[in-house]
């Protein structure tokens, strides 16, 4: 789905990057209330973010950073851009602060107001970890039911 200039100014994108696919479901059940055009990030044209109400920007935690290529979308949005952040890691909810905070920058210095931030586990399928099962089963359904409200806030604002 692609929509012209005028369906994207109504139509939130949520764009994500997902290596084994926690992230993805998290984007999901996001999507599904703020009824957000959903897109990987290495699909993603420049062209799909421009006229949108709100951007989110979802990724799997890497080696303590975010996926490089959320990163590097600091650089591709349009200035005055609206977004949220989410993310998903192996360890707890207390990392999801650092994990953020270079993506955060980017996106100031760049003028992109950032409306709220939402991080859940993932279960590690690292091959070097998932022997120690860190996040084992999430997310789980609380995750997902948190992810789906934590959108339906967002609707509500916007
Ligand atoms: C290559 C790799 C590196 C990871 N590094 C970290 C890390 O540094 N810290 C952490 O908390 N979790 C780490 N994890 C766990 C992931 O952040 C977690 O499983 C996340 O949910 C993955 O998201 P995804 O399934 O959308 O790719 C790593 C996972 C993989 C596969």
């Amino acid at each position: 789905m692609g929509g012209g200039p005028k369906q994207r100014r109504q139509t939130p994108l949520i764009v994500f990057c997902s290596r084994t696919d926690n992230t993805r479901r998290v984007a999901e059940a996001m999507a599904a209330p703020l009824k957000a055009e959903l897109v990987a990030v290495d699909q993603l044209k420049d062209h799909q973010l421009r006229g949108r109400p709100l951007i989110g920007m979802g990724s799997g935690v890497y080696w303590l950073r975010l996926a490089p290529q959320i990163i590097s979308l600091a650089a591709r949005m349009p200035a005055r851009a609206r977004a949220f952040i989410f993310s998903t890691s192996g360890w707890g909810h207390s990392w999801g602060n650092f994990y953020r905070s270079d993506l955060e920058k980017k996106l100031q210095r760049r003028g992109v107001e950032i409306v709220d931030r939402w991080h859940g586990r993932g279960q590690d399928r690292n091959p070097l970890f998932k022997w120690m099962g860190i996040s084992k089963g999430r997310p789980n359904d609380d995750d997902i039911r948190s992810a789906r409200e934590f959108a339906q806030g967002l609707k509500r604002r916007f």
